[in-house]
Parts: C-alpha cells; structure tokens; sequence
C-alpha cells in the first residue's frame, strides 16, 4: 500500500501488482494507493496494525511526521529525518528510508563515490536524501540552492559545502550532478535548472525528474557527452530496496524497470 497526498498519480500499485503476478510471489500480496490527509495520519498507521498490512510505502506529504507514530525507526531513516518504508514485522511498525539508495546505487554501478565531487541542485525532500547518501558514502558535497538559507541550513545538518546559484559556473570541477530541484518537470519540460555551458564530458548528470523521461537538463548532458542517468532509476532502485522488505525477496530489476519505462516513457 502507498498512503499519501496526492496518490493519483503513483506508479507504485501498477509495478508491484505487476512483480507479484509475474513473479508468482504468493497470492495475498496485492498493493494499492490510499489518499491519507494529514489529520487522519495516526489513524492510518493504527490501521496498518489492526489490518495486518505487511508493508507501506509513504509519500509526501507524511514522510516526516509520519515518524512518530511508528515503533521502531532504523538508525539511517533517523539520521535522514524521513521515512519512507513502513515494515508490518509481527505487529511491529518499523521506518526504514530507501529513497537514499535510489539516488545511490545507480551512481556506484559507475564509478565510486568515496572523495567524489557532488552538486547537489536544490534543497527540499529530495536533496536531503541525496545530501546523507552522497556524505554517507564519503563524497564531498556542495548543495546549491534558489533559497540559501535552505541550502545553508540542509548544508548544516550533513556537515556538508553550499552555494548560491550566481555560484554555479563552479559546478564545472565537479564529477556528478544531481537535480533534485523541480525544474523540467512536466509541463515545463523546456526548463533546464544549469545552463548547458557549464556541463562537461568529464561529468555523471542525475536527473530525479522522471517525467518527462528525458529531461532538458539530460538532453543537453548527452548533447555535451556526460554520462547521464535518467529519473526512473532512482524510483527503480528505492523499489528494489523496498521490495526485499516488504517480501523478502530479491526484486527482479528488469521486470520493474520495463514496467516502469512503459508508463513513463
Ligand atoms: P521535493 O520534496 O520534491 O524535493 P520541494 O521540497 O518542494 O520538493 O523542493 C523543491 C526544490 O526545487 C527546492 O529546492 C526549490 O528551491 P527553493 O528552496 O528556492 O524553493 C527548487 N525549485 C523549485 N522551483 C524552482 C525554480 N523555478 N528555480 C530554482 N529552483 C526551484
């Protein structure tokens, strides 16, 4: 289940219910989107016991306070401040985060993180998953933000650099960029949030925008012979990581990628 504000647009219950009936995972997985607003948040998550619900994916705007009304919240969620997976384990709720290993694990299938140079663009829930996972992997990050004083503060918290955007001519030193800004989103597919002069081939671009498939910040990345790495991949990954908690499974990628791909594409 997915519980969120909105949930209209999920594509959560189209790739699971997908995965289980072509992996054959056991019949009784079946997996929808609930609209959950804000003052009924306690209340569903008291659900998810009684109900015996097995997992629950969270999506904004609960992914923070849903927070209190858990068990038990494993030690990266906390450090990240969001959680983003809700495990049913015997009638006890425990938070977990994957949305960082979205942003993660598709970068180190290409070069390794450690004492790697990162731009992180924008300063909202996706940065911070990006901020921690970047830092937790031993890569020195600078955030730049439109609002510094968002910048400064997400900066802060993960003992990292940030910059204004009149600073970004230098994001050319950098090895990856990571958008995680709103820019190009569908129906402003046209906005790009870096000027294409100041991305080299020496650069990995990650966009998180998924929709459109490809951005106008990833046109202009391949244009200048970056490596680039499309929105769908963080959203795959996060699923990989919680589908091995929700059913103890391992996922089956390319399955949920051709799944994903077909509704976005
Ligand atoms: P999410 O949770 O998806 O990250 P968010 O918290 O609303 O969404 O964050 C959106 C990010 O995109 C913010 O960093 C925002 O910049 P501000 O902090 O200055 O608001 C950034 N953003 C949105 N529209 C933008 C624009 N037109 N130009 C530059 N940055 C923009």
């Amino acid at each position: 289940m997915v519980i969120g504000d909105p949930v209209e647009h999920s594509l959560g219950p189209k790739m699971y219910n997908l995965v289980y009936e072509k992996m054959g995972v056991d019949t009784h997985y079946v997996y929808i989107a609930c609209k959950v607003k804000e003052e009924s948040l306690e209340d569903a998550v008291r659900g998810i016991g009684a109900l015996g619900i097995q997992g629950v994916s969270v999506t904004i705007p609960h992914k923070k306070n849903v927070m209190k009304y858990l068990d038990k919240i494993d030690d990266l969620a906390k450090k990240i401040g969001a959680v983003n997976t809700i495990v049913n384990d015997q009638g006890l709720l425990k938070g977990y985060n994957t949305d960082w290993l979205g942003v993660i694990k598709p970068i180190e299938k290409i070069v390794r993180l450690k004492n790697k140079k990162v731009a992180v663009l924008g300063a909202g829930g996706a940065a911070r998953a990006a901020v921690f996972g970047f830092s937790h992997k031993g890569a020195k990050v600078r955030i730049y933000n439109r609002t510094l004083k968002k910048a400064k503060d997400l900066a802060k918290e993960f003992n990292c650099d940030y910059a204004s955007l009149e600073m970004i001519s230098d994001i050319k030193n950098m090895d990856i960029i990571f958008n995680a800004t709103s820019v190009g989103l569908h129906p402003n597919d046209n906005q790009t949030p870096l000027p294409k002069k100041f991305i080299t081939n020496k650069h990995i671009v990650f966009d998180a925008v998924y929709v459109p498939y490809e951005t106008k910040l990833l046109q202009e990345a391949k244009e200048k012979e970056a490596r680039t790495i499309h929105g769908i991949e963080m959203l795959l990954y996060q699923g990989i990581e919680q589908f091995k908690l929700y059913t103890g499974h391992d996922a089956p990628e390319d399955l949920m990628r051709k799944i994903l791909l077909e509704h976005v594409k």
